[in-house]
């Protein structure tokens, strides 16, 4: 039947939606899915049962794509879609819901607070110690985010996240290697591919060197000893598990200098599927091309 793949959007992360959607569009077709470009904020949702779409490949990220809202129309409308339901996809579209039930499973993510005024914000950097991050929690592609070293940034890092949205983040930095690992499947098959290591110029692995910028270094293979790659690995498919994701996802990893414990910081249900995008990297590196990929992904599309 006919494929609709969900790309665009009404989120500030439209532009990186594009890029992915375009790349899945290509896949599919290339292995003769009768694949078609969809845009929500172009066309309403109930157009695609009048034009025949019989499953939907999600490419869309951010709000009104990733949050479970479009999944929940899909639910109504009776469409199967790729990646999660829509209660893991509204949970991990909010950092801060998804760390506290980390928190409550004994699931490592670094210390937090949720501000809502630059007093907050100053209040948090005092309690979490330098340096800090100060970000949207429900955004992606780092928009809105600072990384705060002095009590001074407090109040520009507060107003550029609440600008995004009015629950700001404030997050401890964890200084050591930042690393990303991809879960495909579901429940107990839920299984982690291998994991990359990002080495951003001074640790900026910021929205432009994230999509427009060659300056960012990936490590796949990792290059962590055997043992870590492995923790990192059983460490992101609890964290999908505990959300009860499904079909796929890309955890954030942050494995500390000092001891070399990884801390969760997101989960991404609707992963980047740009040239530059990691789940088609590390999927490369386990030996499944980006159409297999693709295919596989929309294999698993469920309602
Ligand atoms: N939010 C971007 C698309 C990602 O996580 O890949
Ligand atoms: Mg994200």
């Amino acid at each position: 039947g006919k494929v609709a793949v969900l790309m665009g959007g009404d989120s500030s992360e439209r532009e990186v939606s594009l890029m992915s959607g375009g790349g899945v569009l290509q896949a599919l077709r290339a292995r003769g899915v009768d694949a078609h470009a969809f845009d929500p904020a172009h066309a309403s949702l109930s157009d695609l049962k009048t034009h025949g779409y019989t499953r939907c490949f999600i490419a869309l990220h951010g709000r009104h794509g990733e949050d479970g809202t479009v999944q929940g129309a899909l639910e109504l409308l009776g469409i199967p879609y790729t990646g999660s339901g829509v209660m893991a996809s509204s949970i991990a579209m909010d950092k801060i819901m998804t760390k506290r039930i980390w928190r409550f499973e004994g699931l490592p993510t670094p210390d937090w607070r949720l501000v809502a005024s630059s007093a907050e914000t100053a209040q948090a950097f005092q309690e979490l110690g330098a340096p800090m991050i100060v970000k949207p929690s429900r955004e992606g592609s780092t928009i809105g985010l600072t990384k705060v070293t002095s009590l001074g940034q407090c109040e520009q890092a507060y107003r550029l996240a609440a600008q995004h949205d009015p629950e700001v983040l404030c997050e401890q930095f964890i200084d050591g290697d930042e690393t990303t690992c991809p879960v495909l499947g579901q429940g107990a098959d839920a299984t982690a591919l291998p994991v990359i290591r990002i080495v951003a110029p001074e640790g900026n692995y910021d929205y432009q060197n994230k999509y427009f910028t060659d300056v960012t270094q990936y490590h796949c293979p990792s290059g962590l000893p055997e043992a870590e790659e492995r923790a990192i690995q059983r460490l992101v498919e609890r964290a999908y598990r505990t959300l009860g994701c499904r079909g796929w996802a890309r955890a954030d990893i942050m494995v500390r200098a000092s001891d070399r414990q990884p801390f969760l910081l997101e989960i991404n249900t609707s992963p980047g599927m740009t040239g530059h995008s990691l789940v088609p990297m590390s999927a490369r590196a386990a030996g499944t091309s980006y159409e297999e990929l693709c295919l596989r992904i929309l294999a698993s599309a469920s309602l």
